[in-house]
């Protein structure tokens, strides 16, 4: 592993703009459950009857069920050693923008700045009929949280069946074009339009780096370097790394 990280030093202490995608996997050794590991969320609740647009129309209530887990994982979970390397990265100049599928806030706790949230974030909450929008923290508590008009209140993640907001789609196509270095960091990668970010990237010259406990179908195909292993110990190591590389004190 040692020379793997080495070598993704070596890449990003090059590259002039280096961005990283992150999904679930980042935030299981924050004790939040990633999707499609064996005992993941998806394991629980199935996704077409929990996690799409139509299903919450049809039954919130139902979906509060699956939603009010996951509020409770991220309520109480804390960034580790991968968010907050990230943050260190960015701090450095060595890392300029993280899109992120997760909703959990973590990059950000971990002191990341530069964070493109895709699936939205679930820290706020709307009504679909009178669009009122409410913090979590006003409803905390609430199950399922409603709106002063009477409904359910829906939390600003994106589901299945809506669209990535365009300002977001555009910017992080944008970035993937111009990047020269590309961290894929505990993602499956099966989920579009965010799967579609490694190939935009390859295509227009960057160097893949994928950091991942297992492969993914992106590893034989498009990924340059493959460090298998935990997401935390890996970027820890990859910090390291690139800090006496670039001479700086550790
Ligand atoms: N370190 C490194 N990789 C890990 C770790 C870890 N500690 N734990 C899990 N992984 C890897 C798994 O091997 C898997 O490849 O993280 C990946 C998690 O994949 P998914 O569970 O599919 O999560 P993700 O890719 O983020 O899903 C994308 O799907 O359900 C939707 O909206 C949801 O944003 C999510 C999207």
């Amino acid at each position: 592993m040692e020379r793997l990280i080495a070598q993704a030093a070596e890449i990003i202490c090059n590259a002039k703009l280096t961005m990283a995608l992150t999904g679930a996997g980042i935030s299981v050794e924050s004790g939040i459950p990633d999707f499609r590991s064996a005992g993941g969320l998806w394991s629980k609740y199935n996704p077409d009857e929990y996690a799409t647009i139509s299903a919450f129309r049809q039954d919130p209530e139902k979906v509060w069920k699956m939603l009010r887990d996951m509020e409770e994982l991220i309520i109480n979970a804390r960034p580790n050693r991968a968010h907050i390397g990230m943050g260190e990265l960015e701090k450095m100049g060595f890392l300029h923008y993280i899109i992120t599928q997760n909703v959990d806030n973590l990059h950000q706790a971990g002191g990341a700045k530069n964070v493109i949230e895709y699936h939205g974030n679930s820290s706020t909450l709307s009504c679909l009929w009178c669009e009122k929008g409410y913090t979590v923290e006003e409803k905390k508590g609430v199950y399922p949280p409603r709106c002063e008009c009477g409904k359910i209140l829906k939390p600003g993640v994106v589901m299945f069946g809506e669209a990535i907001p365009p300002g977001v789609l555009n910017r992080s196509f944008q970035i993937a074009a111009s990047a020269k270095a590309l961290m894929i960091v505990a993602t499956s990668a099966v989920v579009s339009p965010a799967n579609t970010i490694p190939g935009i990237a390859k295509q227009n010259g960057a160097k893949i780096i994928e950091i991942n406990k297992e492969k993914t179908h992106l590893t034989e195909s498009l990924t340059d370097v493959f460090i298998q292993g935990e997401a935390g110990e890996i970027i820890a190591g990859l910090v390291v790394a690139i800090k006496e590389r670039a001479g700086l004190g550790i």
